[in-house]
């Protein structure tokens, strides 16, 4: 008899030791998803406004989906860093039983996030990473964010259909760098445009001077350029107004990473007239968007503003209440894949739907950054509806 109390004492003080008392009846049972984006040094801004976005649609929605409350456990990138995401993604799935991956600003980070989730078959949704080929060998990969291509092939239609027909190219060297600059190329040429020349800085330490400088020797019309979001920006804005050739009127063209809405305030009025494309812009004139701006400035820290990132994020979260709610709290991998294949819903940024690729297809703005009350934006001048990662218009039902 004694002996009975003492084990079941001592069973008792090991579960309440370990923290695995089950939960009462009326508490719902956590659902884990790991969350992944950066949380430190320069890019601990994207992990802000990440954290505001994921608030607001909690603001919103709740946290309890289908009797299990949804709990994100948050990890930090470190920036481009897949060795990192390699190790943080494997201790999510098999040490802390996260159901699903989430986040991942850079195409190297997708890239590790999805040979984890090829062992383990844990689905992964990405925020952000903008290569189209991450998908190709990730079956439990869907995307949320954009690809390059997806943007820089409407944009070069539209830079020659708008009298740009000289064009020095700059892209990034590496995945979403090397897809957008062959995109634009091949659009742009096909449209009747001559690329006067290209160059590939790298993703680490940009220095632009050097390379702005090859713009200018090269007398274009414009420049195309895609950077990533977080460093780049800066410098390249300041190597392009030291050049001279802002002053001379050689135009940018840019896809939105240039003009991230995070990065305004520091970028200042040398952005003033630019023009852009992307799939999300904080000045989109919705409902939804006004409610989900005004929702996320109330979380957000007072230098920190909705951008593609926070946007993706929040579309991100609205799938992740579906699947789980379409599941009845549960998270099957398998179901999970189908049943993201054909969704659709608002978004944010207009209609979004999700194709049996596993992408993600959107409409495309063309921007031109304005002061709208005294606030720098990027304001929709143009929008080409409907369009798939190839850059391919499509019809959705
Ligand atoms: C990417 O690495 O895929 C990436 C990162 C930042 C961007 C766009 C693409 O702004």
């Amino acid at each position: 008899m004694l002996r009975r109390m003492l084990t079941s004492f001592v069973a008792v003080a090991t579960f309440l030791a370990l923290g695995l008392m089950p939960a009462r009846a009326d508490e719902p049972v956590p659902l884990k998803i790991g969350f992944l984006t950066g949380y430190s040094g320069p890019f601990a801004i994207f992990g802000q406004e990440d954290d505001a976005a994921i608030a607001a649609y909690q603001k919103e929605h709740g946290d309890v989906v289908a009797g299990r409350k949804i709990v994100l456990l948050k990890r930090d990138t470190t920036g481009p860093n897949p060795d990192v995401v390699h190790r943080v993604v494997q201790e999510l799935i098999a040490r802390d039983k996260v159901e699903l991956i989430t986040g991942l600003d850079y195409t190297p980070n997708a890239m590790a996030a999805g040979m984890v989730s090829n062992q383990t078959h844990t689905p992964v949704l990405i925020v952000n990473a903008a290569t189209t080929r991450i998908l190709d060998r990730a079956p439990y990969m869907v995307r949320f964010g954009f690809t390059t291509s997806q943007v820089a092939v409407p944009y070069g239609r539209w830079a020659v259909a708008h009298g740009y027909k000289r064009v020095f190219a700059i892209y990034t060297d590496y995945g979403p760098g090397l897809e957008a600059g062959a995109a634009f190329k091949k659009s742009f040429t096909e449209a009747g445009g001559t690329l006067v020349g290209e160059v590939k800085p790298p993703l680490r330490s940009p220095d632009y001077s050097a390379y702005v400088q090859r713009a200018k020797d090269a007398n274009p019309q414009a420049i195309f350029i895609f950077a990533p979001a977080g460093e780049h920006p800066q410098a390249f804005l300041k190597a392009y107004t030291d050049s001279g050739l802002k002053d001379a009127g050689v135009k940018i063209l840019a896809t939105g990473d240039l003009t991230d809405e995070l990065q305004f305030d520091a970028l200042g009025d040398a952005t003033l007239g630019m023009y852009t494309v992307f799939h999300y812009s904080e000045a989109h004139d919705s409902a939804l968007n006004r409610l989900f701006v005004k929702d996320f400035y109330s979380f957000a820290p007072p230098h920190v503003r909705p951008d593609f990132g926070g946007v993706c994020t929040y579309d991100v979260m609205n799938a992740v209440y579906k699947l789980v709610a379409a599941q009845h709290g549960h998270i099957d991998p398998d179901k999970t894949i189908a049943f993201l294949k054909g969704i659709k819903f608002e978004s944010p940024r207009g209609p979004i739907a999700i194709d049996q690729d596993r992408d993600i297809v959107q409409n495309v703005y063309i921007r031109q950054v304005r002061k709208v009350d005294g606030k720098l934006q990027n304001v929709e001048i143009d929008t080409i509806p409907n369009v798939d990662r190839h850059g391919d218009q499509v019809k959705t039902n």
